[in-house]
């Protein structure tokens, strides 16, 4: 018998055989109005909202990709990639952005 602990089985389990999901959803631009510079978006790779909206206007990131390889963030658990994805998005002024 197998006693090596997976964290992920119960993930696993929910998810079934499904694949992974491809498509991120990002948050709402009211969502990410609640976010202060301050605000830690990504805990995994400690990046806050500040840190990317700064990247963003600075002209060093101009879309989630850049975000993520350039921070790392949503490159642990993937939990706050919406997150990222929507400040992103509002900082561009796209997808009902400013
Ligand atoms: S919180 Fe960003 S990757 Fe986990």
């Amino acid at each position: 018998m197998d006693t090596q602990f997976d964290p992920l089985a119960s993930i696993r389990d929910l998810l079934g055989d499904d694949p992974a999901p491809t498509t991120v959803v990002p948050a709402t631009p009211e969502e990410v109005a609640t976010f202060d510079d301050d605000a830690m978006v990504c805990t995994c790779n400690n990046v806050n909202a500040g840190e990317i909206r700064s990247l963003i206007r600075s002209g060093e990131c101009s879309s989630l990709d850049d975000i993520q390889v350039r921070t790392r963030a949503g490159g642990g658990c993937g939990a706050c990639i919406p997150f990222v994805a929507g400040i992103v998005n509002v900082e561009l002024g796209c997808c009902g952005g400013k």
